[in-house]
């Protein structure tokens, strides 16, 4: 492996992290916590979710955090679009750059956002064209690449296929999500693999959650194939209400230790992190699950 040059970090935590805490998290919270994230380094920082309000309370305050956030020139803050309505909403709330969210299994995809994976590709048809014709940038997620909570054992051919249409469609970027976590490294090669025969590899994402404590290696194992993108989310937060049981994003502390360490530019400040990390795990009354932030407060 070449361990050079830069790799792009993508927080998801205000996010991901955020949609499945039991807490409701003020707005305020959220709004410092993104600005602590920026004053890290962190340049695309997953602001929210344009989503129902019923079906994720948690980010039912998108509109107030988004217009709220501190704008920088150099720093993006992408949110969750699932339909035109969420759309028009952040078009008006100044959203400047969205990511459609769909799923390699036909009963994640029902259960997440109340489609099939063919209805959810017209829809984003839509959200994609509305967006283009705004000059927003789009991202595209692929969920349950390395398993489904409710189907088990997924295609990574299934995968390939989702990923190439968003990719055709116009999707700047393809993130490809272990939403629960039980990936291995072997695995996570084969998909990316395959995946990068419909999907230039520079244009995907690696997003993968931790339940089984994998996530590191799996990112080290699809680092060594080209891999260039990484979803984490500060303090290891987050999950899907509709994948039960599996636990947050690969900490994003962890990451930069790693990367660090292998001599990657992630141009993230991890004291800086680590302290956006405590500022969090502290308002929700508990310790980060990453043990890079564990060990950096016994001063190791
Ligand atoms: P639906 O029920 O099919 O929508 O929801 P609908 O069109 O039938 O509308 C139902 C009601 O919701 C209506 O309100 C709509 O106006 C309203 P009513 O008329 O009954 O009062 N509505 C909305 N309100 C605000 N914003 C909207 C919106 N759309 C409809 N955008 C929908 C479809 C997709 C909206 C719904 O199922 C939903 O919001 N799902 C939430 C999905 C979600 O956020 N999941 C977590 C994120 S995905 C994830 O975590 C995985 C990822 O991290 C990658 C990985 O780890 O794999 C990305
Ligand atoms: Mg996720």
């Amino acid at each position: 492996m070449t361990a050079s040059g830069k790799i792009k970090i993508v927080e998801v935590g205000p996010r991901d992290g955020l949609q499945n805490e039991p807490m409701m998290v003020p707005a305020a919270i959220k709004i410092e916590l993104i600005e602590r994230l920026a004053q890290a380094g962190c340049k695309t920082i997953e602001a929210t979710s344009f989503v129902a309000p019923d079906r994720i309370p948690q980010l039912a305050d998108h509109e107030e955090v988004f217009t709220s956030i501190k704008p920088y020139p150099d720093v993006s803050y992408p949110v969750l679009v699932p339909n035109m309505r969420g759309f028009n909403n952040a078009l008006a709330a100044g959203v400047k750059e969205i990511s459609v969210f769909g799923a390699a299994s036909e009963t994640f995809s029902q259960k997440n956002i109340n489609c099939s994976i063919g209805e959810s590709i017209q829809r984003f048809t839509k959200v994609i064209t509305a967006a283009k014709a705004h000059d927003m940038k789009v991202r595209g997620y692929v969920s349950c690449v390395l398993g489904c909570p409710y189907e088990g054992e997924i295609r990574p051919q299934v995968v390939a296929d989702l990923a190439g249409q968003l990719y055709d469609l116009g999707c700047y970027e393809i993130s490809l999500g272990d939403t629960i976590g039980v990936g291995t490294a072997k695995k996570a090669q084969k998909l990316i693999d395959i995946v990068s025969q419909k999907v230039p590899i520079n244009y995907l994402a690696a997003h993968f959650h931790d339940t089984y404590g994998q996530a590191l290696a799996n990112l080290f194992a699809v680092i060594q194939l080209g891999i260039r993108i990484i979803d984490s989310a500060v303090g290891g937060l987050g999950g899907c209400p509709y994948a039960v049981g599996a636990s947050g994003n690969v900490a994003t502390e962890d990451v930069i230790y790693m990367l660090n360490g292998l001599g990657f530019n992630t141009g993230v400040d991890l004291q800086k992190l680590i302290k956006a990390s405590y500022f969090i795990n502290d308002y929700l009354n508990r310790k980060p699950t990453s043990k890079v932030a564990l060990a950096y407060l016994r001063k190791i």
